[in-house]
């Protein structure tokens, strides 16, 4: 497909990028609370792993009643992670090993104790009136799907909602105002343009302190009413455009979930995770996911019991990578700080080695969430804290080593941002290290082998060889200028086997080079076979 944005940066084919959630990844200070000293210091342990793109959550000014995502000031880093100046020396400690950095940009709603939004409350009018949408009464709400609010201000009307209450809706206008609500906006208002503009703005402020480009929270939410995809096209395809100019090697990823749409309208990258559609909780978190999608079968695609589809996953799949080839690619995450639960609950590390196997050898980039490499189950049952809630369970602090404060904090864990995983078997990242048969040495040589084959980039070829639900394996080929690689996941626990068309091979000579399993030319056929929970590559 082509495109009227620039190439995708290079940089990008071989990246593998790591999420850290700041408050959960390492304390400097002992208040129990992460920060970016902290993480600063376990840069090399990101180097170390093999990532070397970091996702970077929220960490800006904020009432922390959604953990970040309902800013207060978009230009000044949380009294809590730090100063503007750690922020900086983060970017320069990871430029320095080779490590990009993406911060989180959360450009469709502030907190409602953002200056901004107090001023747009107001009954005088002023600058920020129009800054956030108001409808014109305390007496009607705006009409579903609208959320909003209201009696919270002098101002005599409800404000929009984007998430929770806490967090209204910055005015980036309507694609089709309703002429009969007068308060709708278009979008080339001059409150929706300042909105805009501002936005801009703070990117320009933090690419100029060397950020490598942002994950943009809600992307597809700021464009309201009917007709919003066209107007968001627009929108992003401007932003990408300035950027492309501007900053050409920067890159910006979506939350979308929609790669066929995300992708053509500008961003670099984007998610497929739980929103949309089923395809990434079928594949790794039924039945116990996020709520998403008409519960077909019981269980995920990676799961023993193998019940699961892995069709429900390709037919979402394939079509967004046929839209998409050429002009950005698919982030398969192994989770994040939204998805409950973690990868690693329920499963064991034989089952978590046949996911990373998958998710490493996937076309796009990866994306690991910290802890997810150490198999760190999560701490469910948790109250709420930060506005988690179920989410709560997922954020708990990395485990670094096996001492009583697993070396997130020295503070008395009482203060801790959540508790630790309870103490005895928790897994921790200082004896994986030392364990070359542990999950994350595991992800670490899958990281590298990764790398050394080109088939297996971002950008490499992919054709699903067989994925039929109720037969495994699941067996799909990675290629690269002529050269390919098979590769078979059975994540069930009995052997899978089945007999595929002597092409397969094109002209490899079928060499095991991970996993198990056998892989057995029989006239013109081959005949590909996996032990229980077991994966294999060949070449
Ligand atoms: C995104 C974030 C999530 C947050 C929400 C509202 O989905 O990932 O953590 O609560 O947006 O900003
Ligand atoms: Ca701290």
């Amino acid at each position: 497909m082509s495109s009227s944005f620039a190439p995708l940066p290079a940089w990008l084919r071989d990246a593998v990028a790591y999420e850290i959630y700041p408050q959960s990844f390492c304390d400097s200070n002992g208040d129990g609370i992460g920060d970016l000293p902290g993480a600063i210091s376990k840069l090399d342990y990101v180097k170390e792993l093999g990532a070397d793109l970091i996702w970077l959550n929220p960490c800006f000014d904020s009432p922390f009643r959604d953990a970040g995502y309902d800013v207060r000031d978009y230009y000044q880093v949380a009294e809590r992670y730090g100063t503007n100046e750690d922020l900086v020396r983060f970017f320069e400690e990871a430029h320095a090993r080779g490590i990009r950095v993406l911060l989180d940009l959360v450009p469709g709603h502030t907190s409602d104790e953002h200056p901004w939004f107090k001023a747009s409350g107001q009954h005088e009018p002023n600058p920020y009136t129009d800054w956030f949408i108001w409808n014109d009464s305390v007496w009607a709400y705006p009409e579903p799907p609208l959320r909003s609010i209201a009696g919270h201000a002098e101002r005599d009307a409800c404000y929009v909602t984007n998430f929770f209450h806490f967090q209204p809706a910055l005015n980036f206008g309507f694609a089709h105002p309703d002429p009969s609500q007068p308060w709708q906006q278009p979008i080339d208002a001059p409150g929706p343009k300042a909105v805009r503009a501002e936005m801009r703005k703070v990117m320009e402020f933090w690419l100029e302190k060397g950020c490598d480009g942002f994950r943009v929270d809600m992307a597809d939410s700021l464009v309201k009413g009917l007709g919003k995809e066209a107007a968001m096209r627009d929108l992003w395809g401007e932003m990408r455009t300035w950027m492309d100019e501007a900053y050409p090697e920067a890159v910006l990823l979506a939350e979308w979930s929609d790669p066929k749409s995300s992708i053509p309208s500008g961003f670099h990258l984007d998610f497929l995770i739980h929103f949309h559609s089923s395809a990434y909780t079928s594949l790794l978190r039924k039945p116990d996911g996020f709520g998403m999608g008409a519960n077909k079968y019981a269980a995920s695609f990676f799961d023993r019991s193998g019940r699961g589809s892995i069709r429900e996953f390709l037919d979402v799949y394939e079509e967004a990578m046929e839209i998409t080839n050429g002009l950005g690619y698919i982030c398969l995450p192994s989770g994040n700080h939204d998805i409950a639960p973690r990868l690693a609950h329920n499963r064991t590390q034989a089952d978590l080695e046949v996911v990373f196997a998958f998710l490493l050898t996937a076309p796009g980039i990866p994306f690991i969430y910290y802890g997810d490499e150490i198999g760190m189950p999560g701490v469910p049952g948790l109250p709420s804290k930060e506005g988690g809630y179920v989410r709560t369970q997922i954020r708990t602090p990395m485990q670094w080593d096996g001492s009583e404060k697993a070396g997130f904090s020295t503070a008395d864990p009482e203060q801790f941002y959540l508790p630790l995983e309870p103490a005895g078997d928790r897994p921790n990242a200082a004896d994986q290290q030392a364990d070359p048969a542990s999950l994350r040495s595991f992800v670490k040589e899958m990281i590298a082998f990764r790398r050394e084959h080109p088939a297996l980039l971002a950008d490499g070829g992919y054709t699903t060889l067989h994925a039929a639900d109720n037969h495994l394996p699941f067996v799909y080929q990675r290629s690269h200028e002529g050269k390919s690689m098979i590769i078979a996941v059975n994540p069930a626990d009995r052997p899978a086997e089945v007999t595929l068309s002597a092409d397969a091979l094109q002209g490899n000579n079928g060499t095991l080079l991970k996993g198990r399993g056998k892989l057995k030319p029989n006239a013109d056929t081959l005949v590909l076979s996996l032990p229980p929970v077991s994966f294999g590559i060949w070449s």
